[in-house]
């Protein structure tokens, strides 16, 4: 392994590999914990956000950032919280956009809510960002008010619409949730399908405390591709997009359809990922508490060589997998910090 962690490759970089020979090429950046919405599942309705002051600066989200291109990052995803409620969220996509031009990263994207796309959807394609992430659980107005509790659908709706009219391709990530929105995945599919987005379902993680259950919401999708199966030829597709996503083709519409199922099924022999949150902190994996404080050491020094250093000894302590589950027993979510902290 030493060997792997000291070699440069062709271009004189030296990659991040971790413990277990992975390669890490995949930084997700939440540049906020903050968010216009209170998804039941994601956030409790009184959340405390951080203080301002331990949030990174934009430039020093650029400098981390930077940092891990350097170490031949090829794939940067801006999360949150909701990334687009950050000020000067769209300074710092232009100042990332950069490692585009160069040809040093292949992509710059970002997950967000849709709820500010109208908005900046344009300013982000001229910034060369070419597909995003949106988060969609339902298109029932009703219902997607009582999912996300401040959310309105038709705001996220010209969102999207906006984000296509720019150019960008638009994922739809769904969180399948049983006795909510289980009955509206083939709504859901068809709406995709005759929009041109691609579709993604999600197990509901145990992550951070909510006021819900989420043992009475989990919904596995091995259950729900088997009901698709019964309607539709699903053909296995070798599609990877760098994310934890297993896509089949649906024979009858040609559209995509992704799965990402922590809970049944562990993605995480092929992790090529870590996680950046907006204090700096890096997670070297969603599901574990390991971290390592990566804004005490560009606070204490100008100097990259720190940096570089603390990046190699987190690749070293890259777990091999998490561990969810979700258990009626279990007192205490998994994991206690909310994805709106640790970026989705
Ligand atoms: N479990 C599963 N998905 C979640 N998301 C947020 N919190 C959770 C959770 N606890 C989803 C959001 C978004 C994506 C980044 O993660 O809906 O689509
Ligand atoms: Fe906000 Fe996304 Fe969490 Fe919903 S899931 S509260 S939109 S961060």
């Amino acid at each position: 392994m030493a060997d792997a962690l000291h070699s440069k490759d062709a271009a004189g970089l030296r990659p991040l590999i971790d413990g277990f020979g992975r390669r890490i090429d995949y930084l997700r950046v939440s540049v906020t914990d903050r968010c216009d919405f209170r998804c039941v599942y994601c956030m409790s309705e009184h959340m405390t956000f951080l203080p301002k002051a331990d949030v990174l600066s934009l430039e020093e989200i650029d400098r981390l950032a930077s940092a891990f291109v350097r170490r031949g990052v090829r794939k940067l995803r801006l999360t949150g919280g909701e990334p687009l409620v950050r000020r000067g969220i769209i300074d710092l996509v232009r100042s990332l956009s950069r490692h585009l031009e160069s040809g040093a990263i292949d992509e710059l994207t970002l997950t967000t809510n849709g709820s500010q796309l109208a908005r900046y959807a344009a300013d982000l394609a001229a910034a060369g960002v070419r597909r995003l992430n949106v988060s969609l659980d339902t298109l029932d107005p009703d219902r997607f008010a009582h999912i996300t509790r401040w959310g309105r659908l038709p705001q996220v709706l010209d969102g999207i619409a906006a984000a296509t009219a720019a150019g960008l391709h638009v994922k739809i990530n769904m969180v399948a949730l049983r006795g909510i929105n289980d009955d509206e995945i083939e709504a859901m599919l068809r709406w995709c399908g005759a929009a041109g987005h691609d579709l993604v379902l999600i197990e509901t993680m145990p992550l951070g405390e909510v006021e819900e259950d989420r043992t009475d919401r989990y919904l596995p999708l091995s259950q729900v591709r088997g009901d698709l199966e019964r309607r539709w030829t699903l053909e296995p597709i070798a599609l990877s997009t760098g994310g934890p996503a297993r896509y089949v083709r649906i024979r009858e519409t040609g559209q995509r359809l992704g799965f990402i199922t922590p809970l049944t099924h562990n993605f995480c022999e092929s992790c090529n990922r870590v996680r950046l949150t907006a204090t700096g902190t890096l997670y070297m994996c969603l599901g574990q508490d390991d971290a390592a404080d990566l804004r005490a050491i560009i606070r204490a020094t100008e100097s990259d060589a720190a940096l570089d250093a603390a990046l190699d000894a987190a690749m070293v302590r890259k777990p091999k997998g998490h561990d969810f589950r979700i258990d009626r027993r279990a007192a205490a979510p998994a994991v206690t910090r909310h994805m709106s902290l640790t970026g989705g």
